[in-house]
């Protein structure tokens, strides 16, 4: 017997209606910001995220699905940042919109220690403005990430904000990170220690206790920004402010992905244990110009859908369709009941029936466990009297209705069991 691949998830019918939620409410939410949405591949040159994420981040070191096709290496998208970047130069979509708004909802792919919230197949619903460096960017695209969590339902949430600087200012704040991690080099994990050398950044994203402690004494606080970047992250925070978004700054934060540029942020939840970001995000100007598009910078951010889910706390479902349940009984009801199935289909009210030949109780049992909310039932005395017996599945009521008026009882605010009902068994 085949089983899924360790990391992955069968996400089954009992649980599709609280994805199909959080991406309605997403689609909702972005349109409303007037966000449109892009579909690119879910394959990708692999070195499409070498360059865009930095050769020595732990996702493109550690955790790329990668598909050799001969002399071609492909990668399993690990996000869709670089991939529309890529989308957006390649269809020069600079030249007809200039700026632009985009979302996305689908899977990625990493190589990952599977654990609760962290898998290998997980699914990110994200966004990029692409084409402006200005910082009221930054504050609409951080207040459209609050207004999805709102949207979704969560809270006690935490929105961590940091800014890297321009690339002169990140290699300052590197430097200043080694000057300070200098005398405690030598107690910093094995990993750290490399990382010292090549990506002293990532220290600051290391999950040894060791190093968290060394990292947590040193004072960063804006000491590696320019005038610029630093008036640049003023506005972003006085824009959040003015807006009544709440959020924290953490000089620690640096983010594993090289594209980063000025602002970053990563939203925590209080109930997710060690894999707590429920979503991330931040400002990459240099990006589009490394990939040999336009200069112009860019912001987004992705949430893991999986991590929403959990952090709503099943708080989000799609409501149940009121689904309408044909019993039959006979061979002529049995096609009348197929013609009524097909109007009620095309007249938008969603309808099933049994093509088991189940007998009454059965059928009704059969109705039940599809929660449906009405049953129509059909025999030889139905037909034959041009009626159809309803029966309320939540109060137990039957009445009786002509055809022609059925249509229209359905849509009747409650079921069309307004009327008297008649007490016969079932
Ligand atoms: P990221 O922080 O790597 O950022 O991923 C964003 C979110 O995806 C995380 O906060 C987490 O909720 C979820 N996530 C990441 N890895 C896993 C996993 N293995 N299993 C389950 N959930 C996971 C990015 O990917 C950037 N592209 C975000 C961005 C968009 N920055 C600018 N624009």
């Amino acid at each position: 017997m085949f089983k899924r691949i360790s990391g992955t998830k069968d996400i089954l019918p009992d649980e599709t209606p609280s994805w199909q939620e959080v991406e309605d409410l997403g689609r909702k939410v972005f349109s409303l910001y007037n966000y449109r949405e892009v579909r690119p591949p879910l394959l990708e040159e692999a070195k499409l995220f070498s360059r865009s994420l930095g050769e020595f981040a732990e996702v493109v070191q550690k955790q790329m699905f990668l598909v050799k096709n001969q002399d071609e290496l492909y990668a399993l998208r690990p996000e869709a940042t670089a991939s529309v970047a890529r989308a957006y130069i390649e269809n020069n979509l600079d030249k007809t919109y200039g700026f632009l708004k985009l979302y996305y909802t689908g899977a990625m792919f990493r190589l990952e220690r599977p654990q609760k919230g962290r898998l290998r197949q997980f699914h990110h619903i994200g966004c990029e403005a692409i084409g402006s460096s200005l910082p009221e960017v930054d504050i609409e695209v951080i207040s459209l990430a609050n207004r999805l969590l709102e949207a979704w339902q969560v809270n006690n949430y935490t929105i961590k904000l940091n800014s890297l600087g321009c690339s002169e200012d990140k290699s300052k704040l590197s430097l200043n990170l080694r000057k300070a991690l200098k005398s405690n080099k030598g107690s910093l994990c094995e990993d750290c220690k490399v990382r010292y050398e090549k990506n002293t950044l990532r220290i600051l994203d290391c999950k040894n206790e060791a190093c968290q402690e060394i990292v947590s004494k040193i004072s960063l606080e804006e000491k590696h920004l320019c005038p610029e970047c630093k008036a640049h992250f003023e506005t972003v925070k006085n824009g959040l402010q003015n807006l009544g978004i709440r959020y924290e700054i953490l000089p620690q934060l640096v983010r594993g992905l090289d594209y980063y540029t000025r602002t970053i942020f990563e939203i925590k939840h209080d109930a997710l244990g060690t894999q707590d970001a429920i979503g991330a995000g931040g400002r990459y100007d240099n990006l589009l110009k490394e990939l040999g598009g336009p200069d112009v910078g860019a912001m987004g951010f992705a949430f893991g859908v999986e991590r929403i889910l959990l952090a709503s706390c099943g708080r989000l479902k799609k409501p149940e369709e009121n689904l309408v349940y044909i019993i039959t009984m006979g061979e002529k009801p049995k096609a009348q009941g197929l013609r009524l199935l097909q109007d009620l289909r095309r007249e938008g009210i969603a309808a099933d029936t049994d093509y088991e030949g189940k007998s009454l109780k059965g059928a009704l049992r059969r109705a039940n466990d599809l929660r449906a909310k009405r049953v129509l039932i059909i025999g030889e005395d139905e037909l034959k009297k041009q009626i159809v017996t309803l029966k309320d599945m939540g109060s137990g009521e039957q009445k009786e209705i002509k055809q022609e008026d059925l249509i229209q009882s359905l849509r009747g605010a409650n079921g069309g069991c307004e009327a008297k009902p008649k007490q016969t068994s079932s």
